[in-house]
């Protein structure tokens, strides 16, 4: 009998939003080094750069995009992103339909991210395996499954009674009611809605997700059950595969300033790709860096408009103590010997980043699962502060000393170098990482 050739292509598509188009890429960098063919398929929207695009050796390819960027103003994040999905339906699954005639049938999966649902309608017409991608965590996709299940205008009633409020989530400890992340999502009942659309699993034959057993082996284990379909926890996946994917150009100018540093003495501080700062709070946040005394990298992104409104007397004093970039080559920042400590929005790409280093955390949140992952690095690893309340220059001063200067500190920066090696130990030969891996490998080539 003719033995069937193993299908080699998957599909990758990504949320169009650098934290999660940069796993969606280290994903794509992991499964082609096991032999597998790479198309990525992209909107307008934030895409890949050209460099990326070129070092990657994947195929790219762009899809109409029906919804302006400029919507999300308009719209707010959540019915935004359901718009798009909506409008990418049909032309994905007209791009999906080329490809095949184009490679003879040989797509071997589609694997999307959990917020691009869209793609889940090409996959069941043309009987195409799929597998959904969490970038984010295991807990924020429990909480999503809790959401899903509320009725916004009973939830909102009952969550004005502090009782219910302290109420620990089923399944979720040590997370209560008042820590599930809704704030930053405009109203309730379109986010409930959004939620259902990202836990529905539809014919997905599996749930791929960037963190590690180490990390929260109790929401990995109420998910494998709650889904019924296997759940690889594979991450960091920035340890397996590193992939170029940045949408900015990094300034590596700030490592030559971290040089001249002395050991742990710095704090780096960056928001991400998305968080904004009032004028208010960078004057405050400025004026704590000052007064702490200790040397600071600053991330501040060609969108933030603050840098050019500080006041000439602050802005020599950050000069005197302070480096300031637009974008900086995180991880290289992260892995450097003169950095104390990362003071962060906790996106999960940066949580992990800082975790794989060692570097404990000061935790300002902004928006979505940001909440839940500073409630771990504060109370469930105790490796970070979480800044409570409004920007404030004396408690930036006093948590800058707590993490880099103080006994405290020092007692974090401990721990966060026992999670370092779990973490680094989850992806070697032998890890649950490595493991989980492994089983998506053999999993796609039997397909
Ligand atoms: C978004 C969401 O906000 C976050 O909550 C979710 O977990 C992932 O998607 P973002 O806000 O961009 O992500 O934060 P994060 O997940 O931390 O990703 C930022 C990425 O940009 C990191 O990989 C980081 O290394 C990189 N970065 C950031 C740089 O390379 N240089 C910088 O100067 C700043």
């Amino acid at each position: 009998m003719e033995k069937r050739e193993a299908k080699r292509r998957i599909v990758l598509v990504s949320a169009p939003a650098q934290g999660h188009v940069t796993p969606m890429m280290q994903l794509g960098k992991a499964l082609n080094l096991k032999g597998f063919l790479i198309t990525v398929v992209q909107g307008e929207i934030n895409q890949v750069s050209s460099s990326a695009q070129q070092s990657s050796g994947f195929q790219y390819i762009t899809i109409p995009e029906s919804v302006p960027e400029s919507e999300v103003m308009r719209l707010g994040l959540v019915k935004f992103l359901m718009k798009l999905n909506n409008a990418r339906e049909a032309s994905f699954k007209d791009c999906i339909g080329r490809l095949l005639l184009q490679q003879g049938n040989d797509i071997a999966c589609i694997i999307y991210d959990e917020i691009t649902y869209f793609c889940a309608a090409a996959a069941k017409d043309f009987n195409l395996p799929s597998i959904i991608f969490s970038t984010t965590t295991a807990t924020h996709r429990v909480c999503c499954t809790v959401l899903s299940k509320l009725n916004a205008k009973k939830f909102l009633m009952d969550m004005q009674d502090p009782l219910v409020q302290d109420k620990v989530v089923e399944n979720l400890h040590p997370f209560r009611y008042k820590d599930v992340p809704i704030s930053g999502m405009g109203p309730l009942e379109p986010y409930i809605e959004f939620c259902r659309e990202i836990v529905n699993k539809r014919t997905a034959s599996a749930v791929i997700i960037n963190t590690a057993s180490c990390l929260e082996n109790s929401s990995l284990s109420w998910l494998q059950q709650e889904l019924g379909i296997p759940v690889y926890p594979l991450g960091p996946l920035h340890i397996t595969a590193s992939a170029k994917s940045s949408l900015l150009e990094e300034d590596k100018s700030c490592i030559e300033w971290l040089d001249k540093q002395k050991p742990k003495s710095v704090i780096y501080i960056s928001f991400g790709s998305l968080a904004q700062m009032e004028t208010k709070e960078v004057l405050e946040m400025a004026r704590g860096l000052c007064d702490s005394n200790q040397p600071f990298l600053w991330v501040a992104r060609p969108d933030s408009e603050w840098i050019e409104s500080l006041p000439e007397e602050v802005s020599k004093m950050v000069s005197k103590r302070g480096y300031i970039v637009k974008w900086a080559p995180q991880k290289e920042v992260l892995a450097h010997p003169a950095l104390g400590g990362f003071w962060s929005h906790c996106g999960w790409n940066s949580t992990l980043e800082s975790i794989v280093e060692g570097v404990p955390m000061i935790c300002t949140p902004s928006s979505g699962e940001q909440k839940l992952n500073a409630k771990y690095i504060e109370s469930v690893w105790r490796i970070g502060i979480k800044m409570e309340g409004e920007m404030e220059r004396g408690g930036v001063e006093r948590a800058v000393k707590r993490l880099i200067v103080d006994e405290e500190g020092a007692g974090m920066r401990e721990r966060a170098h026992v999670l370092k090696e779990k973490l680094k130990a989850s992806v070697r030969s032998g890890g649950s990482s490595h493991k989980a891996f492994d089983d998506l490998v053999k999993y796609l080539k039997a397909e």
